[in-house]
């Protein structure tokens, strides 16, 4: 299997052309980063070092640069599930931390693989996360604006063993309820299994609503091939409303992103 990795700086408006230009060439330069992890240790690695890198920069809204709840606080969500294992791990509005994809990496090997809150912000420090700070001046302005937005990063993977793993980072949707879940908490925003992975990104709600990542990974598991699997779960997102958009690998080594919003940046290695 040649190893693939796709990337995506999160579903939306769309911004002005300067701006995505900037955003595709940062994914460029992130994905080529990204890519070298993939090879040498595997999906679980390469989708974690690809979201890290996107959480670290703060043009993307998770990490480092994400949004605000309507409190002014900074509660970053991020999951990561291994196909191979079928194991899901995830970080739910933890504050302070700069990498949440590097906490719910740890988690992995964890009796108990999904924490959120304050709980998971103690667990992070126990295993040597030091405090940090995300927010920039940038999102503090739009959040002085009550700025609701939309975003998330997110990275799906193939390594050379055909595994496949994704990962998700998010920080929500902006001058939310404090403690607002994001889909990005569960499987409907990050799943994958031997023979599909997908991250989503858009409103998390809509795609709570529809479980977006597993309706499309179920069909591909019933025999449907992927691009007909994510077409049509888009096609039932749209019937409620929905706005949202995904990237894919399924084992095949099929490498597809689909979306109904204006806009949707990702890369593919
Ligand atoms: N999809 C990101 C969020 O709604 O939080």
């Amino acid at each position: 299997m040649i190893p693939k990795l796709i990337i995506h700086g999160g579903a939306g408006k769309r911004p002005p052309s300067n701006r995505q230009r900037e955003i595709q060439k940062v994914l460029e330069k992130l994905l080529e980063a990204a890519y070298p992890v993939l090879l040498e240790k595997g999906a679980v690695e390469g989708v974690v070092s690809a979201v890290g890198g996107l959480e670290d920069n703060p043009l993307f809204n998770a990490g480092t640069g994400s949004r605000l709840q309507a409190d002014g606080k900074a509660r970053l969500t991020a999951s990561l599930m291994d196909g191979q294992r079928q194991r899901f791990s995830a970080v739910i509005n933890i504050e302070r931390v700069k990498n949440p994809i590097r906490v719910a990496h740890l988690l992995q090997d964890e009796m108990f693989t999904v924490l959120a809150g304050r709980e998971a912000m103690a667990v992070a420090r126990a295993k040597g996360f030091r405090p940090y700070n995300p927010i920039t001046k940038e999102r503090l302005a739009e959040w002085q604006k009550h700025y609701k937005g939309e975003g998330t990063v997110g990275a799906v993977a193939i390594d050379s063993n055909g595994n496949i793993s994704s990962a998700t980072s998010t920080g929500g949707r902006g001058f939310e309820t404090p403690g607002r879940v994001s889909d990005v908490a569960s499987p409907c925003g990050t799943y994958a299994d031997k023979l599909v992975g997908l991250s989503c990104s858009g409103l998390g709600e809509d795609i709570v609503n529809v479980a977006l990542a597993v309706r499309v990974a179920m069909r591909v598991n019933d025999g449907m091939g992927l691009k007909e699997a994510m077409k049509l779960s888009l096609k039932e997102l749209e019937a409620i409303d929905g706005k949202a958009g995904m990237i894919a690998i399924d084992k095949e080594g099929n490498a597809l992103c689909i979306y109904n919003t204006q806009f949707m940046s990702y890369a593919v290695k």
